[in-house]
Protein backbone atom coordinates (compact mmCIF):
# COMPACT_ATOMS: atom_id res chain seq x y z
CA UNK A 1 0.00 0.00 0.00
CA UNK A 2 1.27 3.22 -0.75
CA UNK A 3 1.37 6.40 1.36
CA UNK A 4 1.73 8.68 -1.08
CA UNK A 5 -1.61 10.08 -1.17
CA UNK A 6 -1.22 11.01 2.49
CA UNK A 7 1.96 12.84 1.39
CA UNK A 8 0.27 15.03 -1.62
CA UNK A 9 -2.31 16.12 1.31
CA UNK A 10 0.17 16.83 3.95
CA UNK A 11 2.21 19.01 1.43
CA UNK A 12 -0.61 20.99 0.05
CA UNK A 13 -1.54 21.81 3.77
CA UNK A 14 2.15 22.45 4.33
CA UNK A 15 2.68 24.65 1.15
CA UNK A 16 -0.76 26.48 2.22
CA UNK A 17 0.58 27.07 5.72
CA UNK A 18 4.29 28.09 4.04
CA UNK A 19 1.86 31.20 2.29
CA UNK A 20 0.24 32.26 5.55
CA UNK A 21 4.01 32.12 7.41
CA UNK A 22 4.70 34.87 5.19
CA UNK A 23 1.83 36.89 6.13
CA UNK A 24 1.21 36.66 9.88
CA UNK A 25 4.38 34.34 10.31
CA UNK A 26 5.06 31.76 13.01
CA UNK A 27 7.69 34.19 13.66
CA UNK A 28 5.99 35.47 16.85
CA UNK A 29 7.27 32.14 18.21
CA UNK A 30 11.07 31.84 18.47
CA UNK A 31 11.12 28.43 19.88
CA UNK A 32 13.14 25.81 17.92
CA UNK A 33 11.48 22.01 17.67
CA UNK A 34 14.70 19.90 18.90
CA UNK A 35 14.34 16.52 17.05
CA UNK A 36 13.83 14.89 20.62
CA UNK A 37 10.85 16.64 21.20
CA UNK A 38 9.55 15.89 17.27
CA UNK A 39 10.00 12.72 17.94
CA UNK A 40 8.61 12.25 22.12
CA UNK A 41 5.62 13.91 20.11
CA UNK A 42 5.69 11.59 17.27
CA UNK A 43 5.82 8.78 19.55
CA UNK A 44 2.42 10.29 21.79
CA UNK A 45 0.54 10.64 18.62
CA UNK A 46 1.35 7.12 17.44
CA UNK A 47 0.60 5.49 20.34
CA UNK A 48 -2.76 7.30 20.66
CA UNK A 49 -3.94 7.42 17.65
CA UNK A 50 -1.77 5.43 15.50
CA UNK A 51 -0.88 8.37 13.24
CA UNK A 52 2.88 7.87 12.04
CA UNK A 53 4.63 11.52 11.86
CA UNK A 54 7.57 10.75 9.54
CA UNK A 55 10.34 13.07 9.56
CA UNK A 56 9.40 14.45 6.69
CA UNK A 57 6.19 16.09 9.05
CA UNK A 58 8.20 18.22 11.25
CA UNK A 59 7.69 20.83 9.55
CA UNK A 60 4.14 20.72 9.27
CA UNK A 61 4.20 19.97 12.94
CA UNK A 62 6.50 22.92 14.01
CA UNK A 63 4.12 25.53 12.00
CA UNK A 64 1.03 23.93 13.49
CA UNK A 65 2.07 23.66 17.16
CA UNK A 66 4.01 26.70 16.78
CA UNK A 67 0.86 28.43 16.87
CA UNK A 68 -0.43 26.61 19.57
CA UNK A 69 2.27 27.89 21.48
CA UNK A 70 1.46 31.20 20.81
CA UNK A 71 -1.89 30.53 21.95
CA UNK A 72 -1.15 29.28 25.16
CA UNK A 73 1.80 31.84 25.96
CA UNK A 74 4.56 29.30 26.43
CA UNK A 75 7.94 30.00 25.05
CA UNK A 76 9.54 26.02 24.32
CA UNK A 77 8.10 22.59 23.23
CA UNK A 78 9.37 21.49 26.13
CA UNK A 79 6.93 23.18 28.26
CA UNK A 80 4.61 21.81 25.64
CA UNK A 81 4.86 18.53 25.96
CA UNK A 82 5.39 18.44 29.90
CA UNK A 83 1.24 19.97 29.03
CA UNK A 84 0.29 17.34 26.46
CA UNK A 85 1.56 14.76 29.38
CA UNK A 86 -0.37 15.74 32.00
CA UNK A 87 -3.48 17.30 30.33
CA UNK A 88 -5.72 14.65 27.96
CA UNK A 89 -7.68 17.79 26.85
CA UNK A 90 -4.66 19.24 25.59
CA UNK A 91 -3.78 16.12 23.74
CA UNK A 92 -7.39 16.23 21.88
CA UNK A 93 -6.14 19.46 20.91
CA UNK A 94 -2.77 18.43 19.75
CA UNK A 95 -4.75 15.56 17.91
CA UNK A 96 -7.11 18.22 16.43
CA UNK A 97 -4.66 19.65 14.93
CA UNK A 98 -2.46 17.20 13.12
CA UNK A 99 -4.85 14.98 11.61
CA UNK A 100 -5.74 15.40 8.18
CA UNK A 101 -9.35 16.26 7.26
CA UNK A 102 -9.53 16.77 3.52
CA UNK A 103 -12.84 15.12 2.48
CA UNK A 104 -15.65 15.46 -0.16
CA UNK A 105 -19.69 14.90 -1.11
CA UNK A 106 -19.47 11.94 -3.03
CA UNK A 107 -16.24 11.69 -3.20
CA UNK A 108 -14.69 8.60 -5.11
CA UNK A 109 -18.14 8.16 -6.74
CA UNK A 110 -17.84 4.95 -8.06
CA UNK A 111 -18.45 3.56 -4.78
CA UNK A 112 -21.98 5.38 -4.76
CA UNK A 113 -22.71 3.49 -8.03
CA UNK A 114 -21.56 0.16 -6.97
CA UNK A 115 -24.18 1.12 -3.49
CA UNK A 116 -26.97 2.06 -6.07
CA UNK A 117 -26.12 -0.99 -8.45
CA UNK A 118 -25.46 -3.66 -6.39
CA UNK A 119 -25.91 -3.55 -2.49
CA UNK A 120 -29.27 -1.75 -2.56
CA UNK A 121 -30.67 -4.40 -5.01
CA UNK A 122 -29.22 -6.90 -2.41
CA UNK A 123 -30.70 -5.30 0.59
CA UNK A 124 -34.13 -4.54 -0.99
CA UNK A 125 -34.17 -8.59 -2.00
CA UNK A 126 -32.72 -9.51 1.73
CA UNK A 127 -34.11 -7.32 4.00
CA UNK A 128 -37.76 -8.36 5.06
CA UNK A 129 -37.46 -5.82 8.49
CA UNK A 130 -36.20 -3.24 6.10
CA UNK A 131 -33.21 -2.14 8.52
CA UNK A 132 -30.11 -0.72 7.45
CA UNK A 133 -27.22 -0.33 9.63
CA UNK A 134 -24.16 1.25 8.70
CA UNK A 135 -20.59 2.65 9.64
CA UNK A 136 -18.77 5.88 8.17
CA UNK A 137 -15.03 5.22 9.96
CA UNK A 138 -13.18 8.67 9.40
CA UNK A 139 -16.05 10.72 8.55
CA UNK A 140 -14.35 13.29 9.15
CA UNK A 141 -16.57 16.91 8.65
CA UNK A 142 -19.70 14.33 7.24
CA UNK A 143 -19.76 14.83 3.93
CA UNK A 144 -19.23 11.11 3.38
CA UNK A 145 -22.20 10.31 5.82
CA UNK A 146 -24.26 12.87 4.35
CA UNK A 147 -23.91 11.51 1.14
CA UNK A 148 -24.52 8.10 2.57
CA UNK A 149 -27.30 9.15 4.10
CA UNK A 150 -28.79 11.01 1.10
CA UNK A 151 -28.41 8.28 -1.15
CA UNK A 152 -29.92 5.46 1.30
CA UNK A 153 -33.23 7.74 1.88
CA UNK A 154 -33.61 9.27 -1.75
CA UNK A 155 -33.60 4.89 -2.59
CA UNK A 156 -35.29 3.46 0.36
CA UNK A 157 -37.41 6.14 1.64
CA UNK A 158 -39.06 7.38 5.27
CA UNK A 159 -40.26 3.64 5.94
CA UNK A 160 -36.95 1.75 6.08
CA UNK A 161 -35.16 1.84 9.14
CA UNK A 162 -31.64 3.70 8.29
CA UNK A 163 -28.98 4.01 11.00
CA UNK A 164 -25.54 5.09 10.14
CA UNK A 165 -22.84 5.78 12.41
CA UNK A 166 -20.17 8.59 11.78
CA UNK A 167 -17.33 8.36 14.01
CA UNK A 168 -14.07 10.07 13.84
CA UNK A 169 -10.90 10.85 16.17
CA UNK A 170 -10.69 14.26 15.92
CA UNK A 171 -13.58 16.44 18.04
CA UNK A 172 -13.47 19.44 15.87
CA UNK A 173 -14.30 18.03 12.94
CA UNK A 174 -16.67 16.22 14.16
CA UNK A 175 -18.48 19.26 15.18
CA UNK A 176 -18.53 20.74 12.02
CA UNK A 177 -20.72 17.23 11.44
CA UNK A 178 -22.93 17.62 13.26
CA UNK A 179 -23.92 21.02 12.22
CA UNK A 180 -24.32 19.90 8.72
CA UNK A 181 -23.79 23.30 7.59
CA UNK A 182 -21.77 23.79 4.03
CA UNK A 183 -20.69 26.27 1.83
CA UNK A 184 -20.92 26.45 -2.04
CA UNK A 185 -17.34 25.62 -2.52
CA UNK A 186 -18.52 22.18 -0.33
CA UNK A 187 -22.03 21.14 -1.57
CA UNK A 188 -20.75 21.31 -5.21
CA UNK A 189 -19.97 17.90 -5.98
CA UNK A 190 -23.56 16.91 -5.14
CA UNK A 191 -26.23 16.57 -7.75
CA UNK A 192 -28.96 19.77 -7.85
CA UNK A 193 -31.69 17.59 -7.44
CA UNK A 194 -30.36 16.19 -4.49
CA UNK A 195 -29.26 19.64 -3.25
CA UNK A 196 -32.47 20.92 -3.60
CA UNK A 197 -34.26 18.09 -2.18
CA UNK A 198 -32.26 17.59 0.89
CA UNK A 199 -30.43 21.00 2.01
CA UNK A 200 -31.94 24.53 2.85
CA UNK A 201 -30.33 27.22 1.06
CA UNK A 202 -29.34 30.48 3.03
CA UNK A 203 -30.77 33.45 2.71
CA UNK A 204 -29.91 37.01 3.69
CA UNK A 205 -26.57 36.48 6.36
CA UNK A 206 -26.72 33.27 5.40
CA UNK A 207 -26.75 33.37 1.49
CA UNK A 208 -24.35 31.10 0.27
CA UNK A 209 -24.53 28.14 3.04
CA UNK A 210 -26.68 24.65 2.95
CA UNK A 211 -28.17 23.03 5.65
CA UNK A 212 -29.00 19.71 5.32
CA UNK A 213 -32.33 19.26 6.62
CA UNK A 214 -33.39 17.09 9.37
CA UNK A 215 -34.79 14.11 7.53
CA UNK A 216 -30.99 13.08 7.06
CA UNK A 217 -29.74 14.30 9.83
CA UNK A 218 -31.55 12.16 12.04
CA UNK A 219 -30.36 9.02 9.97
CA UNK A 220 -26.58 9.45 11.33
CA UNK A 221 -25.03 9.56 14.95
CA UNK A 222 -21.67 11.29 14.91
CA UNK A 223 -19.58 9.91 17.66
CA UNK A 224 -15.96 10.63 18.58
CA UNK A 225 -14.27 6.77 18.34
CA UNK A 226 -10.85 5.57 18.12
CA UNK A 227 -9.66 3.29 15.26
CA UNK A 228 -6.86 2.36 17.14
CA UNK A 229 -8.04 1.36 20.37
CA UNK A 230 -8.93 -2.22 21.78
CA UNK A 231 -13.08 -2.15 21.88
CA UNK A 232 -15.29 -0.15 19.29
CA UNK A 233 -18.51 -0.27 21.09
CA UNK A 234 -20.63 -0.91 18.52
CA UNK A 235 -23.04 -3.43 19.08
CA UNK A 236 -25.50 -3.40 15.35
CA UNK A 237 -24.33 -5.90 12.94
CA UNK A 238 -23.10 -3.19 9.88
CA UNK A 239 -24.48 -3.96 6.19
CA UNK A 240 -21.42 -2.00 4.76
CA UNK A 241 -18.71 0.26 6.30
CA UNK A 242 -16.75 3.20 4.81
CA UNK A 243 -13.31 3.23 5.80
CA UNK A 244 -11.76 5.74 3.07
CA UNK A 245 -8.61 7.62 3.43
CA UNK A 246 -7.96 6.40 6.78
CA UNK A 247 -5.70 3.21 6.48
CA UNK A 248 -2.99 5.28 4.81
CA UNK A 249 -2.00 6.91 8.04
CA UNK A 250 -1.34 3.91 9.97
CA UNK A 251 1.21 0.95 9.34
CA UNK A 252 0.18 -2.55 8.59
CA UNK A 253 -0.63 -3.92 12.07
CA UNK A 254 -3.00 -1.26 13.34
CA UNK A 255 -4.42 -1.83 9.40
CA UNK A 256 -4.52 -5.60 10.38
CA UNK A 257 -6.11 -5.07 13.89
CA UNK A 258 -8.73 -2.45 12.46
CA UNK A 259 -9.69 -5.34 9.69
CA UNK A 260 -10.52 -7.66 12.38
CA UNK A 261 -13.16 -5.25 14.36
CA UNK A 262 -14.59 -4.74 10.76
CA UNK A 263 -15.01 -8.33 10.17
CA UNK A 264 -16.13 -9.37 13.47
CA UNK A 265 -18.97 -6.45 12.53
CA UNK A 266 -19.76 -6.87 9.52
CA UNK A 267 -22.99 -8.92 8.78
CA UNK A 268 -21.89 -12.38 6.97
CA UNK A 269 -21.38 -11.07 2.75
CA UNK A 270 -21.44 -7.24 4.17
CA UNK A 271 -19.17 -4.74 1.93
CA UNK A 272 -16.06 -2.71 3.24
CA UNK A 273 -15.32 0.60 1.26
CA UNK A 274 -11.60 1.60 1.52
CA UNK A 275 -9.83 4.81 -0.03
CA UNK A 276 -8.41 4.71 -3.80
CA UNK A 277 -4.48 4.10 -2.47
CA UNK A 278 -5.96 1.13 0.01
CA UNK A 279 -5.75 -2.05 -0.24
CA UNK A 280 -6.44 -5.53 1.84
CA UNK A 281 -3.55 -7.88 1.40
CA UNK A 282 -5.10 -11.28 1.63
CA UNK A 283 -1.97 -13.16 0.56
CA UNK A 284 -1.44 -14.53 4.29
CA UNK A 285 -4.75 -15.91 4.71
CA UNK A 286 -5.50 -19.46 4.26
CA UNK A 287 -8.96 -18.88 3.03
CA UNK A 288 -9.28 -15.22 1.95
CA UNK A 289 -11.59 -13.74 4.40
CA UNK A 290 -12.22 -10.50 1.57
CA UNK A 291 -13.20 -10.90 -1.58
CA UNK A 292 -12.66 -7.66 -3.86
CA UNK A 293 -15.65 -6.83 -6.23
CA UNK A 294 -15.35 -4.00 -7.05
CA UNK A 295 -12.96 -0.70 -6.79
CA UNK A 296 -11.13 -0.73 -3.23
CA UNK A 297 -14.62 -2.39 -2.45
CA UNK A 298 -14.35 -5.57 -0.25
CA UNK A 299 -17.07 -7.96 0.23
CA UNK A 300 -16.78 -10.68 3.54
CA UNK A 301 -16.62 -13.86 2.80
CA UNK A 302 -15.55 -17.08 4.83
CA UNK A 303 -13.18 -17.59 7.68
CA UNK A 304 -9.84 -17.44 6.89
CA UNK A 305 -7.13 -16.64 9.31
CA UNK A 306 -5.40 -13.00 9.27
CA UNK A 307 -5.33 -10.47 7.69
CA UNK A 308 -2.74 -8.32 6.18
CA UNK A 309 -3.41 -5.12 4.76
C1 LIG B 1 -8.57 12.20 5.01
S1 LIG B 1 -9.90 12.08 6.13
C2 LIG B 1 -11.01 10.98 5.23
C3 LIG B 1 -12.46 11.42 5.33
C4 LIG B 1 -13.44 10.56 4.53
N1 LIG B 1 -13.45 9.20 4.98
C5 LIG B 1 -13.15 10.66 3.05
O1 LIG B 1 -12.59 9.70 2.49
O2 LIG B 1 -13.45 11.68 2.46
C6 LIG B 1 -9.23 10.98 7.38
C7 LIG B 1 -9.97 11.06 8.70
O3 LIG B 1 -9.51 10.01 9.56
C8 LIG B 1 -9.49 10.49 10.88
N2 LIG B 1 -8.60 9.67 11.73
C9 LIG B 1 -7.25 9.63 11.74
N3 LIG B 1 -6.82 8.78 12.68
C10 LIG B 1 -7.93 8.27 13.28
C11 LIG B 1 -8.14 7.34 14.34
N4 LIG B 1 -7.13 6.76 15.00
N5 LIG B 1 -9.41 7.04 14.69
C12 LIG B 1 -10.45 7.62 14.04
N6 LIG B 1 -10.33 8.51 13.05
C13 LIG B 1 -9.07 8.83 12.67
C14 LIG B 1 -9.00 11.93 10.73
O4 LIG B 1 -9.35 12.74 11.84
C15 LIG B 1 -9.70 12.36 9.43
O5 LIG B 1 -10.89 13.05 9.68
Amino acid sequence: MRDHNMDKEHNNIIRREGQDMGKEGIRGVKAEMSDEIFQKISKLVHEKIGLKLTDKKKYMVYSRLSRRLRELGLTNFNKYYQLLKKDTSELEELINLLTTNVTNFFREIHHFAFLKNRVFTELKQEKHNKKIRVWSAGCSSGEEAYSLAIILYDHFGPEWDIKILATDINTEVLNMAREGIYNYQQVKNIPYNLLSRYFLMGTGDNEGLFKVKDDIKKLIVFKKLNLNSGSYQIESKLDFIFCRNVFIYFNHKIRARILEHFYRLLKDNGYLFLGHSESINNSRAKNNRWKLVWQTTYQKTGKGERDGA
